[in-house]
């Protein structure tokens, strides 16, 4: 007899791309309303997998944002720069400006954007950071632009006991003024700086849904580590990176047009390797707004 999560998955074809994370997902249409049952077995299978990818979904941008309300809020990003002048919830990852034109790397939001070439999660500097991100490939890059996820649980599971006694009970500080600080993004103004003020997080979380422990850091925004000095941190949030980074933990996933990537911000981490300038990439993206305060294992 079929089980009740077998009943559920029946329509969608699930593929594992990578035996730490990442599932094809197909027998989906974004186009269309999803029915209750398709959208519990999605939750089922990004529980299971923590990166979803959907391919041929040739949605406009409202679809996606509905879409992505069968998930939760859209959040709304704090700039004006980087969102969308049409649809506010789109945040756009591309390296085109709203009317089309390519945007050389010196351009302050180049220079923010350059921040996702380093290992994150998406608005780990808010006080409730974002559950996920659904990420809309318009135009993708044949010259990199690869976009790279690791599996905090299990590089939590498997950090060495020297690593794990130093995030225990431990908080490290996120700073959306990093990207400033470090890249030469655009200063922000007075209003949003006081909008996101630097938050602690702990270093080790429980994911709200599957009760499982995973490692938290996102090096583009950490700027501290509790009980540390600057030197001990940098070397701290270093060596978590470099084991994170391991190729056993991670998926690289090399675009197609019109594929979404839905991935779980509580439990994985993502960079994209960098792509000639002159090359267009245009990616939409949504992110789903966190509902909760970060759970500290
Ligand atoms: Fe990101």
């Amino acid at each position: 007899m079929a089980s009740a999560s077998q009943a559920q998955t029946a329509d969608l074809q699930i593929r594992k791309l990578h035996p730490a994370l990442g599932a094809e997902v197909r027998g989906v249409d974004f186009n269309r309303p999803l029915p209750e049952t398709t959208v519990t077995a999605i939750k089922q299978a990004w529980a299971d997998h923590l990166v979803l990818v959907f391919p041929d979904q040739h949605v406009t941008d409202e679809q996606h944002v509905a879409v992505t309300r069968y998930f939760g809020e859209p959040e709304v990003f704090h700039q004006d720069i980087i969102k969308s002048k049409r649809v506010r919830e789109i945040f756009r990852v591309a390296n085109t400006d709203d009317d089309g034109k390519i945007m050389p790397p010196s351009h302050p939001t180049m220079r923010q954007l350059s921040g996702a070439q380093k290992w994150h999660t998406d608005s780990s500097y808010r006080e409730r950071p974002a559950v996920g991100s659904l990420l809309h490939g318009i135009e993708v890059s044949r010259t990199g632009g690869i976009t790279c996820f690791t599996n905090m649980y299990a590089v939590y599971e498997a950090l060495p006991e020297r690593l794990k006694a130093k995030v225990q009970g431990r908080r490290a500080r996120h700073d959306f003024g990093m990207l400033s600080r470090e890249l030469g993004a655009r200063q922000p103004t007075e209003a949003e700086r006081k909008a996101m003020p630097a938050v602690w997080q702990p270093m080790v979380r429980i994911h709200p849904v599957t009760g499982r422990k995973s490692l938290f850091i996102s090096p583009t925004y950490n700027d501290a580590v509790e009980g540390m000095d600057d030197t001990e941190a940098v070397a701290l949030i270093r060596d978590l990176t470099e084991f994170a980074e391991r190729k056993q933990f991670v998926y690289e996933h090399r675009w197609e047009t019109d594929d979404i990537l839905m991935w779980d911000n509580r439990c994985t981490m993502h960079y994209v390797t960098p792509y000639d300038p002159t090359e267009r990439r245009v990616m939409h993206r949504t992110t789903i707004a966190g509902d909760a305060e970060v759970m500290a294992a």
